[in-house]
């Protein structure tokens, strides 16, 4: 088992994101970095102590190598925001990874590489080692959990993606059949996340052709660089359409279609085989977030 310690805001949501992924053994959370001796919760939020807000995360790196874990937890970031998460605001919801080996910094350092390669403004996100981490007590630990209602500054998303991902790996098991999975799939990601048209088509010679979906009746063929789907198949990325119909090109199947994602399927050499399509009635439905799962969802496949 490894350990690491990251700051992702208000540690109520931030634990509980991190205590859904496939991999992580335990979680405390607790007050990391700061300059005074056993900080309460209340000397915290006075924003004096210097301490951040924090996760200590156990992982099995055989399942979650600190690679993934890292990008995992840059996906419930705001990277560029400076001691600000969400509505909350203060050096103690800044953002940090604190790692306890300092031969885990190559590993860590590439994957903010990474991270820096997607802006042109820098991360705000601390990197240092952990220089003391006090848990907070007992009723901050698991606090979603025991308060499903409780405030969180995350999305409910994001809580949903990472067991949709590990339970069709479990349904799907050993299935060899793709009609079988991409059916199991498509039926698994509507009774989870309710969207308006999931599905997916796949390369057949120079066209997509519609294959398992859960929705209304759809366009049953698209070509190769046409609408969203044909994108994302010739440029080979998670192609995110706030609002379709700002996107040149877009293929209406549905007129109440108002939002879409595309994400590619590959084979074992990287070919884009098909493309996972998922649609909304609501404008700006899908964001790095649901790009960042889906994509974690299609390798499942
Ligand atoms: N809108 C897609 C076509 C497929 S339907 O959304 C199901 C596109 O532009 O590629």
């Amino acid at each position: 088992m490894k350990e690491i310690c990251l700051a992702g805001g208000c540690f109520w949501g931030a634990e509980h994101y991190f205590r859904n992924i496939e991999g992580v053994v335990s979680t405390e959370v607790g007050f990391a970095n700061g300059n005074t001796q056993s900080p309460t919760y209340e000397q915290v939020y006075t924003d004096t102590t210097g301490y951040a807000e924090a996760v200590h995360v156990t992982y099995d790196p055989s399942k979650l190598p600190l690679e993934e874990l890292i990008r995992v937890f840059f996906c419930a970031i705001d990277p560029l925001s400076l001691n600000k998460q969400g509505e909350d605001e203060g050096t103690r919801y800044r953002t940090g990874v604190y790692y306890s080996d300092p031969g885990e910094l190559e590993t860590i350092r590439k994957v903010f590489g990474e991270e820096q390669g997607k802006y042109s403004k820098p991360l705000a996100v601390e990197l240092q080692p952990l220089i003391n981490f006090f848990p907070a007590d007992e009723r901050h630990q698991d606090y979603l959990g025991k308060n499903p209602d409780g405030y969180c500054h995350l999305p409910l998303k994001i809580f949903r993606y990472p067991k949709l991902v590990s339970d069709l790996k479990a349904l799907l098991g050993d299935e060899p059949d793709p009609v079988a999975r991409l059916s199991n799939a498509a039926a698994l990601i509507q009774e989870r996340m309710r969207f308006f048209w999931t599905g997916f088509y796949l390369v057949k010679d120079d066209e997509l052709v519609l294959g398992p979906f859960q929705g209304p009746i759809a366009c049953m063929r698209i070509g190769f660089g046409r609408g969203v789907c044909g994108t994302s198949w010739k440029e080979n990325r998670t192609v995110v359409v706030p609002d379709v119909e700002e996107f040149p090109g877009h293929i209406a199947c549905s007129s109440l279609s108002r939002s879409e994602i595309v994400v590619p399927l590959h084979d074992h050499s990287g070919n884009v085989t098909g493309v996972l399509d998922i649609d909304s009635t609501e404008l700006s439905t899908f964001d790095h977030i649901d790009a960042f799962w889906l994509e974690r969802l299609v390798n499942v496949l």
